[in-house]
């Protein structure tokens, strides 16, 4: 029969769909196995679902002997060697598109709550330190009107300039290529990053991990952003450097920060704590029951593919159909 190891607990919509298909093994613990717990358990498995803080490299491969297909429960997969995967003729999937809205909305949820200072005006409040209307009580930023700057705009970056649609904002974006259908739903302008930086009220980022997107944010671009510019990281840590984030939030180079991903995750850089004008979220940018709900059927439905003798429908390594 053919065997899945599930590696966290995810909503029981997929679990019970895998458990009509074949053997299911759940981690029943509420946390990360250690890595050495992790190799033991995938011995005799032909399917892993696995975690984004996972690594996924040749060790893994080489001690899952019968594995067919890794399912990420994730849209990223950055924790996986791709290259390994496919010289081993492992299928590798993700879980695009369920979580694009979600993910948006979260960025969305951190530009107000930086642009507002809603944490640090919650935080006032519940210290009973609020004595009545004061016509200087927490200034913020507006966002109507603004510029929005959209680093890297595939489904995540469309969806969420898609959502600033009331708030009438001017759209500038980044990506490998131009996306036309998107210009002409949005009225959103190609750019290099430079402009965006200089240009833009808010910054968001959704760009995923590569070599080449790894501290694309630093000093230098930090400096690029107007001194009233709020930055918004839902998207991976490695791509802003944290320190010098730390530096210009410190400095107020930039007004604020909304991040849900972080450089060393969990490891958060301590500073960032202490700091008043940044938000920092637990990477939690997929954390709806609907978007988790809709994940946990994707990863069943691929490995499925993979039983049933199909392509897994969200492959990622779509070079291993050439060999
Ligand atoms: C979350 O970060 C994901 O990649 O799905
Ligand atoms: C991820 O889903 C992206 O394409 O932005």
């Amino acid at each position: 029969m053919f065997k899945v190891y599930v590696t966290r607990m995810i909503p029981e919509e997929g679990i019970e769909l895998l458990k009509k298909y074949c053997e299911v093994e759940i981690n029943p613990e509420d946390r990360p196995l250690k890595r050495e717990e992790l190799l033991e358990v995938i011995k005799d498995k032909d399917a892993v679902v696995t975690q984004l803080n996972e690594k996924v490299d040749a060790e893994f491969f080489h001690t899952a002997k019968n594995l067919k297909i890794v399912a990420n429960y994730a849209v990223g997969f950055d924790n996986i060697d791709l290259k390994e995967a496919t010289k081993r003729r492992i299928y590798v999937t993700n879980t695009p598109d369920v979580l694009t809205n979600a993910t948006a909305e979260l960025a969305w949820a951190l530009l107000f709550t930086a642009a507002r200072r809603v944490v640090e005006a919650d935080k006032f409040t519940r210290e009973g330190k609020f004595t009545g209307w004061a016509p200087n009580l927490f200034l913020g930023k507006a966002v109507t009107g603004k510029t929005l700057g959209v680093i890297g705009a595939e489904r995540i970056g469309q969806a969420f300039a898609k959502m600033s649609k009331g708030f009438e904002m001017k759209i500038l974006y980044t990506a490998n290529t131009p996306k036309e259908e998107f210009e002409k739903e949005t009225g959103a302008k190609y750019v290099d990053l430079e402009t965006l930086l200089k240009e833009s009220d808010f910054v968001s980022i959704h760009v995923p991990l590569t070599p080449h997107t790894r501290h694309l944010i630093g000093e230098k671009e930090l400096k690029l952003m107007k001194k009233t510019a709020i930055l918004i990281n839902t998207a991976r840590g490695p791509v802003v450097d944290e320190k010098a984030l730390v530096n210009a939030l410190k400095n107020k180079d930039i007004y604020a920060a909304g991040l849900d991903v972080y450089e060393k995750e969990p490891e958060i850089t301590e500073e960032l704590k202490t700091l008043d004008n940044v938000v920092i979220l637990p990477h939690i940018g997929s954390a709806t029951d609907e978007a988790r709900r809709d994940m946990s059927v994707l990863v069943a439905q691929n490995i499925i593919d993979v039983i049933e003798g199909r392509t897994p429908r969200t492959l990622v390594n779509k070079d291993i159909l050439e060999k």
